[in-house]
């Protein structure tokens, strides 16, 4: 049972459909994508009882949990009481993502590189020690806030609103009543996330990220409307000093704290010209990474789960594939701001068949039409040799899928195909 319903999850289904191991996947809630691979029950991801009682009722063998706000709700820990394998990190664990003062404490106590920063739960005080700081800073508040909680802030004025913002307008509750200030580093980001058992950590291939709406990031954050795997700027060996230096002291950390740290934990890099830095750990895959790493994945996906929660990890042999992965993001008009739901979708047929087309925001009518029901609806992923060839793929097809308001970025990959040319 895999739950949530996003495109990070129909890209888990659409993997753990492919081990033979596997004989019926439920999804809950899903989307009109995992309903063609799998059955989806109308749960809500949080309804952590209900998703209990239905995994009951199924008997199911294997639990895989996509959001981050069920992770934080504890609904691991929920499962392992009832005594149902369940893949992700318990509730403690997930501290790491729910609780950015906690990760930044333990990055502190264990000497896991990360931007200088300090932590404030006094407004009077974080507001004096922004007096004393060069533009730009970033601000970031405390606890979950679907990605919107850190803001980049260019001059002292815009710092103090933001920092009025979170600490006195409350604009993200509770999450805002302790706030980090940190120096603004400048430099690539990437995501790198890994399997850990709480011993062993084992990196996926790396995936960068765009978080703006708009083409060379104009406008305003979104929950990611692109991907790509693998950046030429992050080899094997930084892949290697990343794992050294912050993925596993990360989860060593963690079990010096009495916190087994078992599931995935995804590491937001930067890399500066001078050096590597831990921007924020994640307790779970990425959105939309997970669709443009995912494919590259050789290995049955079930067997590294069952590994990561047996404890064995350091026995599963984990294998990627060199190829490159492009995955961009279409949305409904309007996001990341409101939009309209239940416009049909055309053209999902008509794309190329080695294309995946993991859905997000899609809903299955009674008619068998399919109709968008959310802001990020699908992504469109090609995959091949190159990254030149993966992206091609992607952008001669895309057009072909269409819904009243539809858009996308046209510039995911492009700096990496720019690097490519500039060096040969
Ligand atoms: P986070 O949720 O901490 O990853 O922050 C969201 C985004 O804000 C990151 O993906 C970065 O693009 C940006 N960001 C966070 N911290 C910093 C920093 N110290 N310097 C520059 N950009 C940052
Ligand atoms: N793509 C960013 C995230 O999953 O948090």
């Amino acid at each position: 049972m895999v739950i949530g319903g996003g495109g990070r999850e129909h890209t888990l289904v659409w993997k753990i459909a492919q081990s033979p191991k596997v004989k019926e996947i439920f999804v809950a809630p899903g989307n009109a994508g995992t309903a063609r691979i799998a059955e989806n029950l109308d749960l809500h991801p949080t309804d952590v009882e209900a998703l209990g009682e239905a995994a009951k009722d199924k008997s199911i063998d294997l639990v895989v949990v996509g959001p981050e706000i069920p992770l934080a709700l504890g609904i691991v820990d929920y499962f392992d009481s009832l005594g149902i394998p369940v893949f992700g990190p318990s509730k403690a664990a997930a501290q790491i993502e729910s609780s950015k003062v906690f990760a930044r404490n333990l990055m502190e106590k264990y000497g896991i590189p990360c931007p200088e920063g300090k932590v404030f739960t006094s407004y009077p005080e974080a507001r004096e020690y922004l007096e004393r700081q060069q533009s730009p800073v970033v601000i970031k508040a405390d606890g979950l806030a679907a990605g919107k909680g850190v803001i980049i802030t260019s001059s002292r004025q815009e710092a103090i609103k933001a920092l009025n913002d979170i600490m006195k307008a409350k604009i993200f509750g509770s999450a805002g009543e302790r706030v980090i200030i940190d120096e603004y580093l400048n430099g690539r980001e990437l995501s790198l996330i890994a399997f850990t058992d709480g011993r062993t950590v084992s990196p996926m291939v790396p995936a960068c990220d765009y978080k703006k709406i708009w083409d060379n990031d104009k406008g305003p954050n979104t929950g990611g409307m692109g991907s790509y795997s693998p950046p030429g700027f992050f080899p094997a060996e930084l892949i290697e000093k990343a794992t050294n230096t912050i993925l596993l002291p990360a989860v060593r950390a963690m079990a010096s704290e009495g916190i087994t740290y078992k599931g995935v934990l995804y590491a937001g890099l930067m890399l500066t010209d001078r050096e590597l830095l831990t921007l924020e750990f994640n307790c779970r895959f990425g959105d939309p990474e997970t669709q443009a790493v995912l494919p590259l994945l050789k290995t049955d996906l079930v067997d590294i789960l069952l590994a990561v929660i047996q404890g064995n990890l350091d026995q599963a042999k984990i294998e990627w594939s060199s190829e490159a992965c492009v995955g961009v993001v279409m949305a409904s008009a309007g996001y990341p701001g409101s939009y309209k739901k239940g416009l049909p979708i055309k053209g999902l047929n008509e794309v190329d068949k080695d294309l995946l087309i993991f859905h997000a925001g899609t809903k299955l009518g009674d008619d068998g039409t399919i109709y968008t029901n959310g802001g990020r609806v699908l992504t469109l992923v090609g995959t091949g040799k190159n990254m030149a060839e993966a992206r091609e793929k992607v952008y001669s097809n895309i057009s072909k899928i269409y819904f009243d308001g539809c858009h996308y970025r046209k510039d995911i990959a492009l700096r990496e195909i720019k690097r490519i040319n500039s060096k040969s």
